[in-house]
């Protein structure tokens, strides 16, 4: 039996859950009985079924075109012919899927960084050049002319929605933040000492847990109501942040607001006490910038953990999880807390920069929010960043001692060779945490704000999974270990 939300429990006066839904319980037809047992549920006539219920999107992939060229790979008396494949933007790539049954030999690519793991029609990204498109849109664009719910339906369907599709989608956002009570209530009791990402993951598999029917890692059902799953879990995120951070500040509770848009709404659980005046605009639309920003970034260390999660099957609360803990670590999504913390060091120190550029330089310390992986060149994101964060504290009519401190550092490094050698730029974290503490997040929150902005992604990327995936992400390695060896008593360790 599927269950309602008229099954919940409510606790402690806290709000109540809104109405989803009604959920698609699918039937397999006998054809689609035969497939699965061949354990491959996603075939043709399983998307049309679902094409038909009109509750989900296709994305198709074109055929990957190959190239007349091959490469040739000599091993022993051996030639093996590799196809080269090229994606819609000219990327190139080795064919190596049968490698290892026709030679025996794996790749080895410690930490993946010339291993394309999948195919994708989300997001592309050209490092050198500078470029960030969602779904071929470019980056500034999106960030000067849209929003990042708008964003949201972009990266989830693969379209930009049209005014009815983003109104009705805004008004489900908003009828799901208010979160059932048990969800709350399981946030609320956790340690005080959990930080706000563990709690944010934590309460991402209670809300799973809560709504049964929107996570039973039954593919089919899941694909069926990835819709209401989707903007539940976009609409839950903000919610849960802010259970986290009121019951550790002992704060009551803050029920959710229908008529703010999102970002307000946000910042109205979060901070707001009665009788406030309403979230200056400029304050809420800088917040949606960021959101907007940090919407996707191709295949990133959390997006691919959410990915290889859903490639198992695992519903959409779980995958997400698994990628909110990825997202924690401190060379990822845990970077832009380490600017604040490099910016005040700076700042109480009495240095303007200077100092802290030359110990950079001499492998000392490191330029936090410089430099990246992929972008080498100016990071887009960042660029919008900057100026975002001159609106945002102009709109707060506060100076902020460490934006002066940012700017010098960006000035001197842009100058520096140093830096120019080594193509470091400022990335998106070096202006986003200065925005975020002037709104008033303390800086164990600043990652949970880029997990909620980039929930659409990772949730595009288990769309993408559930509907094309065909085998379970599974790499090898090289055993570096023992070889065998006989077992020793204990008394003879
Ligand atoms: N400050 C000073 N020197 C640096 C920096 C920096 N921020 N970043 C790189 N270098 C130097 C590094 O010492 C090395 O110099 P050398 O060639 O003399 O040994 C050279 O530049 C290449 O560095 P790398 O570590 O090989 O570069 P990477 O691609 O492995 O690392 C990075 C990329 C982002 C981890 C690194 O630039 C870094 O640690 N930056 C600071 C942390 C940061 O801001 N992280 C956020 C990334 S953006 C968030 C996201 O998109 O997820």
């Amino acid at each position: 039996m599927i269950l309602g939300w008229k099954n919940f429990k409510l606790t402690m006066g806290l709000p109540s859950p809104v109405e989803l839904s009604p959920p698609i319980v699918l039937q397999p037809s006998s054809t689609q009985k035969k497939v699965r047992k061949r354990e491959c549920s996603f075939t043709e006539t399983f998307l049309k079924t679902l094409i038909r219920s009109g509750r989900t999107f296709v994305y198709p992939f074109t055929p990957l075109s190959i190239m007349s060229d091959k490469a040739s790979l000599n091993f022993g008396d051996s030639t093996y012919s590799l196809n080269v494949l090229i994606g819609s933007e000219n990327e190139k790539a080795l064919d190596v899927r049968q490698l290892r049954k026709d030679s025996g030999l794996i790749t080895f690519d410690d930490g993946y960084g010339n291993t394309g793991s999948c195919e994708s029609t989300v997001t592309f990204i050209d490092g050198d050049k500078g470029i960030l498109r969602y779904r071929g849109y470019d980056i500034a664009e999106l960030a000067e002319k849209s929003n990042f719910l708008e964003v949201c339906l972009l990266l989830l369907n693969g379209e930009l929605p049209s005014s009815q599709e983003l109104t009705a989608f805004e008004s489900k956002v908003s009828r799901f933040q208010t979160l059932p009570a048990e969800v709350l209530h399981a946030v609320q009791s956790m340690p005080g000492g959990i930080h706000p990402m563990g709690s944010l993951a934590s309460g991402l598999q209670a809300l799973g847990g809560a709504c049964p029917h929107l996570c039973t890692n039954d593919r089919a059902q899941d694909i069926a109501n990835f819709e209401d799953a989707a903007a539940l879990i976009i609409a839950a995120l903000p919610a849960l942040a802010a259970a986290n951070y009121r019951k550790k500040v002992g704060e009551e509770l803050r029920v959710s607001d229908t008529s703010l848009n999102y970002c307000e709404n946000f910042l109205s659980m979060m901070f707001a006490k009665d009788g406030d005046a309403p979230v200056n605009p400029a304050l809420s639309k800088a917040l949606d910038v960021i959101f907007l920003l940090h919407a996707d970034h191709e295949q990133n260390c959390s997006t691919s953990t959410c990915r290889m999660i859903a490639s198992g099957g695992a519903n959409p609360f779980a995958s997400l999880a698994g990628a909110v803990s990825a997202l924690w670590g401190p060379l990822h999504g845990g970077a832009n807390m380490a600017v604040i913390n490099m910016l005040n060091d700076i700042h109480n120190s009495g240095d303007d920069g200077s100092k802290f550029i030359q110990s950079a330089k001499e492998g000392k310390s490191r330029l936090m929010g410089f430099g990246h992986r992929v972008y080498r060149n100016y990071d887009p994101r960042a660029k919008i960043l900057k100026s975002a964060c001159d609106q945002a504290l102009e709109a707060l009519g506060v100076s902020s001692p460490i934006l002066d401190i940012a700017r010098r550092l960006e000035e001197v490094a842009l100058q520096d060779p140093y830096f120019i050698d080594r193509k470091l730029y400022p990335n998106v974290d070096f202006y986003s945490g200065i925005i975020l503490q002037a709104l008033g997040f303390p800086t164990d929150t600043f990652t949970v704000l880029f997990a909620i902005g980039r929930a659409p992604g990772w949730l595009a990327h288990w769309k993408e999974i559930a509907q094309t995936g065909k085998r379970i992400h599974r790499p090898r390695q090289i055993y570096q270990g023992a070889n065998l060896r006989p077992y020793l008593s204990i008394e003879n360790r």
